[in-house]
């Protein structure tokens, strides 16, 4: 066992509000870090708010404020919403911060040492009317392969292609419209090839001696980028630019990533200066008794797990042991939507239903992969009321308070019938940490109702309502039972509704908070509880309507760079050109499984499908919806596949079909998928 645990979770653009989107993230992040405290490891959360950067710069200047103020705003905020969805870090500090501009210094420094720091010209697109060099995602135009209007400057959104912003054909300013022109511009860069050699060794699988782990998936993908080649990195920025000046370049800043992982390392700094502790256990350490974890998406896979590890190996930091990544959170199937509704803030959830219930919700759906988690609507309010009201809080109620009201509130010892029951769900309170450790709230969540519906299950057939008349201490033992397994329940649960066990150690006046090992062993016989407390109430359909209503209106107050873009509109398409049945039947449509997918090189919207269409052979189809779906999250799916469409070759290969998806958009496409029954080669009717 590791002597100290690190972890933490990707650091909030101080740009934007708190979302259910960072949610996802930031509770899975407390789930786990909470239950290795529970089991009895020394762990710490360390986090802050991603201060720096063009959008928080360009934000400020909009509203007229320093960016400063921008910043120290949104913290508050921040804050606020961490605070009240009980998320229990240790630290929240922010990337301005002198220990984190220090360091990024540092490694600045010894990189320059390494020879691994170049600076070169490169041409730009300025806007004189803003007086600034715009990134990629702030210039518009129309794009040089399809024709496209109003695409941002690094990737048309239709059709996949991905160029340099250069390439627009009548490129504007996305701040003012203006006509940009190409000016140069010196810029610094890390030469990431220099650490080839190191990264292959540090990422390798753990049985050939790689020292951080991730999962499988990911460990592909990240060394197929190495595979490919590791490109030098443009770590400068001109101003304006809210960030940390590069030594040795007066008037050069450097770029957002670099710095903000560095936000860590600041963040646990100022946390043991003010707690004690050795800040050089944490980030300098020799021993390896430390382990560092980070929790990110999806999208932030390469600056994790190429340029961090190059930073932290040339300032001789601790190397992260393990990165966990997730996946996106989509509602009622779909990419978050502001028109829809479904982009919803933390703040507006929090005016109108308890933060239990999605802190449950997102662990009972988090398995420890990189699926998206779905959050639809409909059967959060089903789960939430069936697995937290009618089971775990049922049980609290019909054994806790039945004690309480009608039999003094003392305890018996455990009927001598519940034996086998008591094995078990002790069994699941044991296994309950390698749960949480893997990231597999889900298997956590339902062993805990699974003891739930063990003990109702028992009461019920006792029904100890009905012996209290003639066999009162029947009926003790039996309510003692249901009380035993609320214990057992709140202990598994706390790392995920911690409000709750809280509650429970009250009523039960547990001589000490419950943890993973102590709530295996009943109260003894004669022990008073106290006072029943409502663990949970239901949630109602018409609280998540609201809520969906109200962020229809939360519109100018979300922000945050990844989310920042985009029409949201939801377009009615016109009707297409009527055909007769004859036509149509010349469409073959067949089941097809997906055996495998991958990224295609240079086109960010294609994936490269391998297909099996059972007697009918295999099929590699080239399709559009690699911004919707990550290829590892496609396999073993069924899908309808235009079987007799004639091959089309294309710049990135040859599509043999093409399969069917629905949506607005090539973000929002949801795939159309065939049921458990339908075989590969199946013909689609
Ligand atoms: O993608 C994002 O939202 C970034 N602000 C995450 C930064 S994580 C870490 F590297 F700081
Ligand atoms: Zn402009």
């Amino acid at each position: 066992m590791p002597r100290r645990v690190l972890v933490t979770s990707a650091l909030p653009y101080a740009n934007g509000s708190i979302h259910l989107g960072h949610l996802l993230e930031f509770l899975q992040t407390d789930v786990y870090v909470r239950a290795r405290r529970l089991a009895g490891e020394d762990v710490v959360f360390m986090w802050a708010d991603d201060a720096h950067g063009t959008p928080i710069q360009v934000r400020a200047q909009q509203e007229g404020i320093a960016p400063e103020e921008l910043v120290a705003r949104a913290y508050d905020e921040h804050v606020r919403d961490f605070r009240d969805f009980q998320i229990g870090y240790d630290v929240f500090h922010t990337t301005h911060a002198p220990e984190v501009e220090r360091h990024v210094r540092a490694i600045y420094r010894a990189m320059e040492a390494r020879g691994d720091i170049e600076t070169r010209s490169v041409q730009q697109f300025y806007c004189d009317r803003d007086a600034m060099f715009l990134p990629d995602r702030f210039v518009r135009g129309t794009c040089p392969k399809c024709g496209a209007a109003d695409q941002y400057g690094d990737a048309c959104e239709d059709c996949g292609t991905t160029y340099a912003p250069t390439d627009l054909v009548e490129a504007a300013c996305a701040l003012c419209g203006a006509k940009p022109r190409i000016a140069t511009s010196e810029h610094v860069f890390v030469k990431l090839g220099n650490y080839e050699a190191f990264l292959r060794k540090a990422l390798a699988p753990p049985d050939e001696g790689g020292v951080v782990q991730m999962q499988d998936a990911v460990r592909n993908y990240v060394l197929g980028w190495i595979e490919g080649g590791l490109r030098d990195w443009d770590i400068s920025r001109d101003p304006p630019y809210f960030g940390f000046e590069i030594p040795g370049h007066p008037g050069k800043f450097f770029y957002v990533w670099f710095d903000a992982p560095v936000g860590y390392i600041g963040a646990t700094e100022k946390w043991c200066a003010e707690h004690g502790r050795d800040f050089a256990r944490y980030w300098k350490d020799t021993t390896g008794e430390t382990e560092i974890v980070h929790v990110i998406g999806k999208d932030i896979v390469y600056f994790h797990c190429l340029f961090w590890p190059a930073m932290l190996h040339a300032g001789g930091y601790t190397l992260p042991r393990k990165i966990q990544v997730h996946g996106w959170l989509t509602v009622n199937g779909e990419k978050m939507s502001k028109s829809r509704g479904t982009f919803i803030l933390a703040r507006t959830y929090l005016e109108h239903l308890p933060p239990d219930a999605l802190r449950y919700y997102f662990a009972a759906k988090t398995t420890g992969g990189q699926d998206d988690i779905d959050l639809h609507l409909e059967d959060f309010v089903l789960r939430v009321n069936a697995d937290l009201v009618k089971k775990a809080a049922n049980l609290a109620s019909r054994s806790v308070k039945f004690v309480e009201s009608r039999l003094g509130g003392t305890l018996a010892a455990l009927p001598r019938d519940t034996a086998d029951l008591v094995v078990r769900a002790r069994e699941r309170l044991a296994q309950a940490p390698d749960h949480y450790r893997r990231f597999d709230s889900a298997r956590a969540v339902r062993s805990a109702m699974e003891v739930a519906e063990d003990f109702n299950l028992y009461i019920t057939q006792q029904a100890p309502w009905k012996t209290i008349q003639r066999d009162p201490e029947h009926a003790r033992a039996v309510c003692s039972a249901g009380v035993y397994a609320t214990q057992v329940v709140a202990a598994i649960l706390k790392p995920v509704i911690p409000a709750w066990a809280e509650k429970v150690e009250r009523m039960l006046r547990l001589p000490e908070p419950l943890d993973f090992s102590n709530a295996a062993t009943p109260l003894e016989a004669g022990h008073r509880i106290g006072a029943y407390e409502v663990l949970a109430a239901p949630i109602s359909s018409a609280a998540v309507a609201a809520v969906v209503e109200a962020s229809k209106d939360s519109l100018s107050s979300a922000g945050g760079e990844s989310e920042g873009a985009g029409s949201e509109a939801y377009e009615v398409e016109p009707l297409a050109e009527t055909i007769d049945i004859d036509a149509f039947g010349k469409v073959d449509l067949r089941v097809a499984r997906v055996v495998r997918a991958e990224r295609v090189e240079g086109a960010s919207k294609l994936l490269r499908l391998f297909l099996d269409v059972g007697p009918l052979g295999t099929r590699t189809v080239l399709s559009g919806i690699a911004k919707s779906y990550a290829p590892e999250a496609l396999e073993g799916r069924k899908v309808v596949l235009v079987a007799n469409l004639a091959p089309r070759t294309m710049r990135f290969g040859t599509s043999e079909g093409m399969i069917l998806a629905v949506g607005p958009d090539a973000k929002r496409l949801t795939l159309v998928e065939v049921g458990e029954k339908a075989r590969p080669g199946d013909r689609v009717t």
